[in-house]
């Protein structure tokens, strides 16, 4: 692979503005949205990270059906994304769609267990071979949880999160290296945030040896493959490196 000299790259800069521009251009329905939007909600978007995602402003969709979506606009997209992989049986697939049509038809707020819970547990068990379950409504909740549970088990503070990731809006895990230095990744977070979490780049086993060494770390949160910075696959061998 060649690198791109610095031509190159001020070329590459120029035409992806040029690119970003057009794209906005041709979503004027989108930009009034975002406008009207800007009333209610702050950056006019329903999630604050939803206004910096991309290098153009928020795109505003209507629907999608399996590997397409479309916008405000009218334009359609084919989704090599799948919402970061959560919508990875594609968007409205008829099975999903009749199953949660079927249980809001019944009810699906009780504040006692429903009994689909168990067979969903038992098969999440068996595929993933992991005993026992609980529900949350986002993977920043799961982590909250997983967090505090980590903690009261191990009597330990420190959480350890790898370079490159996110986990969600989890004040634990926002915390950032910068020049070799643990700062916090937004404001508002509380004082001293540094001091209970540690960060290691992704892929070192003897930084993360050497960071687990003071016996202080209660948890380690990581993806399989770091997705949130590129997709960052582990070197061979690495996890059963950590896992000793
Ligand atoms: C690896 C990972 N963890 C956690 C989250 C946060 O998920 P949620 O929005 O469900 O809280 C995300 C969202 O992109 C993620 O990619």
């Amino acid at each position: 692979m060649s690198h791109l000299t610095g031509i190159e790259a001020d070329r590459l800069e120029r035409l992806s503005a040029a690119e970003n521009d057009r794209f906005e251009a041709e979503r004027p329905v989108s930009r009034a949205r975002l406008e009207r939007a800007r009333h209610t909600m702050p950056r006019g978007v329903p999630s604050s990270w939803m206004d910096d995602l991309y290098e153009h402003p928020p795109v505003w969709i209507t629907h999608g059906v399996g590997a397409r979506f479309w916008d405000v606009d009218g334009h359609e997209y084919v989704d090599f994304y799948v919402a970061d992989l959560s919508a990875f049986c594609g968007h409205g697939p008829p099975p999903v769609v009749a199953a949660v049509a079927e249980r809001m038809r019944l009810g699906n707020q009780f504040l006692q267990p429903g009994e689909d819970a168990i067979p969903v547990a038992e098969h999440l068990a068996e595929r993933y071979g992991m005993p026992k379950w609980q529900f949350t409504l986002s993977a920043t909740q799961a982590n909250t949880e997983v967090i505090r549970i980590a903690r009261n088990a191990t009597e330990r503070q420190v959480v350890l999160v790898f370079e490159g990731k996110y986990h969600g809006h989890v004040d634990a895990t926002m915390v950032v290296l910068e020049d070799g230095r643990l700062v916090p990744e937004y404001d508002g977070l509380p004082g001293g945030i540094e001091k209970q979490t540690r960060v290691v780049p992704w892929n070192d086993a003897d930084a993360l040896e050497r960071a687990l060494a003071p016996g202080d770390v209660a948890l380690v949160l990581t993806e399989p493959a770091i997705t949130n910075s590129g997709f960052l696959l582990p070197q061979p061998g690495s996890t059963r490196r950590c896992a000793a």
